[in-house]
Order: structure tokens, then sequence, then C-alpha cells
């Protein structure tokens, strides 16, 4: 896939985040999605691309922009998309860190087309890579992130979203000793922390969105890192969808490579507020700064992309 894009993907990122990030605190949590997904549908524009949405804002009927099948792109090479303007809409509306603006692109086939329900993931990084197990026990797991990251489970953090359907693992992860980081909202963002040295953040455990366990396995994938996935339906509706979307059994433990395939998978994200990893958005009197992060797996590049964006054109002190 062309290189070239790796930096248009970030600008579509940085629209969706400079433009929604001004909701931050305001408690307007679908005012700012919407501001969001505007953004980045008209960024998409200007990039030599024909994508299809294949995770989006939701079916043709219900989303009017963004919605999975939606063309977008200005033309040329044939990509499958997963967009999510706004990871983290209680975030920005309640000014709480790690909401991000993401994409992730990938040839024709090689998104898995996950429906709009639940999914059980583990994630790690790339030293924990090829040892965890969806099916084993949590203290298991723990043990075996441990000994691969050379360190006692006493020494890892393992993030999980403050769910009351997460009580027993909270309960297991409390007990084998390693440290807990609970979160109110977005799982996308400290499943990437989990891959980058230096976060904090060693392994994410639980039940949080499938689509966005798709685009955090992009991530991932990209990092070296390793996650599993099962999806977790809570009805018969969740089955159905499920079916209708291709998947015939809802058991399936999903590896990373189901999630997200092939050589070309590319990523791009921009924190709207402040996390782990990335500085929120940034305004200051005549423009905007944002910090994103841009990656390949074919290459390997991670890029981290502090960018000034200028209202007018006075020249800019810059401090490091
Ligand atoms: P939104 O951006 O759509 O609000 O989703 C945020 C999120 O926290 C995801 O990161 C996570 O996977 C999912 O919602 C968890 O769902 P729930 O809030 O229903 O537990």
């Amino acid at each position: 896939m062309d290189r070239e894009l790796s930096l248009e993907f970030v600008r579509v990122t940085e629209a969706a985040a400079i433009a929604c990030g001004r909701l931050m605190g305001k408690g307007d949590k679908i005012g700012a999605d919407q501001l969001a997904v505007d953004a980045m549908r008209a960024a998409f524009d200007s990039v030599n691309i024909d994508g299809t949405v294949v995770i989006g804002e939701g079916e043709m009927d219900e989303a009017p922009m963004l919605y999975i099948g939606e063309k977008v792109g200005a033309g040329g090479l044939k990509v499958d998309i997963a967009v999510d303007p706004l990871e983290g809409t209680n975030l920005v509306a309640k000014g709480l860190p790690g909401a991000i603006a993401v994409i992730a692109i990938a040839p024709q086939g090689c998104l898995l087309h996950a429906p709009d329900m639940y999914m059980d993931k583990i994630a790690v990084g790339p030293k924990a890579a090829g040892k965890i197990n969806i099916d084993a026990p949590v203290k298991e797991n723990l043990k075996a992130v441990a000994s691969a990251m050379d360190r006692k489970v006493e020494d890892l953090t393992v993030v999980i979203l403050d769910r009351e359907r997460h009580a027993k693992i909270i309960k297991e992860v409390r007990e084998a000793g390693a440290r807990i980081k609970l979160i109110t909202d977005g799982d996308v963002s400290p499943a990437i922390n989990a891959a980058i040295e230096g976060t904090g953040v060693h392994m994410l455990l639980g039940i949080g969105g499938a689509p966005e366990g798709v685009i955090a396995a992009a991530a991932l994938k990209c990092l070296g890192g390793d996650m599993q996935g099962r999806l977790w339906p809570e009805n018969d509706n969740d089955m159905q969808r499920a079916l209708n979307m291709g998947i015939t059994d809802i058991n399936k433990v999903f590896t990373i490579d189901d999630l997200a395939c092939g050589e070309d998978v590319m990523f791009a994200a921009t924190a709207i507020t402040q996390g782990d990893l990335l500085h929120g958005v940034n305004y200051f009197g005549g423009g905007v700064r944002t910090h994103s992060i841009s990656m390949r797996y074919r290459s390997g590049t991670v890029r981290f992309v502090d960018a000034i964006h200028k209202y007018d054109r006075k020249p800019l002190l810059i401090k490091r």
C-alpha cells in the first residue's frame, strides 16, 4: 500500500479530533460525535483511496455518514476502513482522559466485519505475544505475561473497563496480585498502550465493543502485540446480527490475524483528550496543536506526529 497514505490518514484523524475537541467537558456526547463524524467524512474526500467503510457509525439506515458499506475517498487504491471518529464519547463529554479519533485501513477483506455488539478481549504487547489464551484462567494469563516480560505479576498493570460484568475478572486479577487501572470508557487507547513501553500499561482485559476490538487489533498488529477476542452476545438479536455478518460460530476465538490480517494494515489515531501516550488537542490563540500516532505494519514504522495547525499566518514561537 502507498506509504504516502499514512500521513493522509493522520490528517483525517486530526480533523475529527480538532472538530470534536471543542466540545470537551460540555456534557454533549452526541454533539461531539457528530462533529467528529462530519469532519472525518469531509477529510476523507481528499485522500486518494477507493475506501469502503467496514466498521463505522452503524448500518446505512442508522447513520447518515460513515455507515457500513459507505464509499469514501477521492479514488485510488481499494481498501477497507474501520473508523471511530470519536472513541470514548463520554470521555469527551466529561473532559476525561483517553478519547481518540481513530481509523484502521487494510486491503479488502482484511478487517473482520464485526457486528456492533460486545466482545471479550485480551490484549498485550510484543514481549507477551503468543503467550495469551482467552480460555485460560486470568491468573495463568497474568503469570505467562509476567514471565514473558521478565517481571513479577505484582509488577503488571492491567486495564479493565469499570463495569459490573467485570466483577469476577477484577477479583481474579486482584487475587493474583497485579495492579489494576479501572477506566470508565475507551478501551482502544489502553490496548495500544499495552504494546508501548513506558505507558505503564501491560495488558487489557474484559468485555467492550467488538468494532473497537478490530480497531485495537489493527494497532496491535502494527506494534507486534497480540490480542484475542470472542463475541459476547447479550441476546438472540446479537446472535442474528453476527450471523448476518457471516459469523457462523459465535464462540469462535478470533486471533489477532482473524481481526486484522495481511501485510498492509495501517493505523492512525489522534488524541482528543489527554492520554497516557498522546497529548490531547490543545487550542491556542491562532491555532491548534494535535498529537497523533501513525503506523504501518509492512515497514514497522511507528510515527508520532506533533502538529500545529494555524488559523492565521502569524509566525509561531514553538517551545519544546
Ligand atoms: P463510545 O465511544 O461509542 O461511547 O464507546 C466507548 C466504549 O467505552 C468503548 O471503548 C468500549 O469498547 C465500549 O464503549 C464499552 O461499552 P459499554 O459502555 O457498553 O460498556
